[in-house]
């Protein structure tokens, strides 16, 4: 498990194993713009202000996925203990 901070209101949300972010976000009344929920339309993606996403989308370029400045939410995690988002 991991946590998600959202960084324009500092509320922390659990991520438990087998849930996505956005799935996580949703149950806390947070939707974001959602589509394929694949990782290849790129409509979700999201900044990532600070912690490592383990990437696991086909949208973003390998380059963009070193940067871990992005993160396609609906599919990808986290490899840090909390990801803080820019929602
Ligand atoms: Fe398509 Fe996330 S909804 S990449």
């Amino acid at each position: 498990m991991f946590q998600v901070k959202i960084a324009s209101s500092g509320q922390m949300i659990d991520v438990p194993p087998g849930v996505s972010i956005t799935e996580a976000l949703e149950m806390n009344g947070i939707d974001i713009p959602i589509s394929c929920e694949e990782g290849w339309c790129g409509t979700c993606m999201t900044r990532v202000i600070d912690g490592v996403p383990d990437h696991r989308d086909t949208f973003l370029s390998p380059q963009e996925h070193a940067r871990n400045s992005l993160i396609m939410p609906c599919c990808s995690g986290s490899r840090s203990d909390c990801l803080v988002l820019d929602l």
